[in-house]
């Protein structure tokens, strides 16, 4: 079982790059041909937030027509950047994504596996929320796995990192109830965050909590106390999670361009276990 996990795509209206330097939808694109031509071929895409830069029709309909070249299914929650309507407007959905509660959460159960997306999006603020109702969304459908292993996306990590003006915009509303939940519930293998356009990995509430980086830009490495809110071009990469019931659930960081090789180890004579 193989998930690609992207997140942060920031897709603009075309011919305006976000923040007038990221070239978003071109970045977005080569995601979407790297992942489309991995072998073996994932059985799923996720998605975790802020699909587009502003939440606009236009932006939605550009990713539509991108993630339809993915030969696989999509599931998705929304991020910070993105508007629920119109989301729900612009994108067609897997059947597993949709829920009667109107947020944009899924409960998809794939090979041995549950995968729980959640909705944290707190319209017109930056941080992310979880409700009332979406931690019992949550809770029910940890319940309903009866101890099969886990995996929950949502776009706002949970936790503090160090980076201060993104740990001012983490989850909020809603973080420590969510922390009871996961705790009670010790099959959640990983809980898969985007949000902070960098790989994070930390332990929470008695599991692994990880933020993946984006496929566009990243957000700087800076743990001073007075670190500004600024991006760097570093290389875009995504998360392939694979599982299998000896080796568990693993996390692997891909990079979305090509680099030199492969190269061949060819071991020179003077290597420690050369034969003479
Ligand atoms: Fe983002
Ligand atoms: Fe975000």
């Amino acid at each position: 079982m193989l998930i690609a996990h992207l997140t942060d795509l920031h897709i603009r209206p075309r011919g305006k790059p976000a923040y007038r330097v990221s070239e978003t939808n071109a970045l977005t694109e080569r995601a979407i041909d790297a992942i489309a031509a991995l072998r073996p071929r994932p059985d799923l895409v996720v998605i975790t937030g802020d699909l587009t830069d502003c939440g606009l029709p236009e932006e939605y309909a550009l990713l539509e027509a991108m993630l339809r070249r993915l030969p696989m299914p999509v599931l998705l929650v929304p991020g910070n950047h993105d508007r629920r309507e119109t989301l729900l407007a612009g994108l067609s959905f897997d059947p597993r994504s949709l829920r009667e509660d109107g947020f944009v959460q899924f409960c998809a159960d794939l090979g041995p596996m549950r995968l729980i997306g959640l909705d944290t999006l707190l319209p017109g603020q930056s941080a992310g929320a979880l409700c009332g109702t979406r931690l019992a969304f949550l809770d029910k459908a940890l319940t309903e796995a009866q101890g099969r292993p886990v995996a929950i996306f949502m776009h706002h990590p949970p936790f503090d990192c160090g980076i201060r003006h993104m740990d001012a915009i983490r989850l909020l509303e809603g973080a420590e109830e969510f922390a009871a939940i996961v705790a009670r519930h010790p099959n959640v293998e990983r809980i898969l965050c985007g949000h902070h356009h960098r790989p994070i990995v930390t332990r929470f509430a008695g599991t692994l909590a990880q933020i993946a980086p984006s496929v566009t830009h990243q957000v700087t490495l800076d743990l001073t106390e007075e670190g500004a809110a600024t991006f760097h071009m570093e290389p875009p990469a995504y998360l392939l999670h694979s599982y299998d019931p000896v080796a568990g659930f693993v996390s692997h960081t891909a990079y979305v361009e090509r680099y030199p090789g492969p190269y061949p180890f060819v071991l020179d004579a003077d290597y420690p276990g050369a034969q003479a």
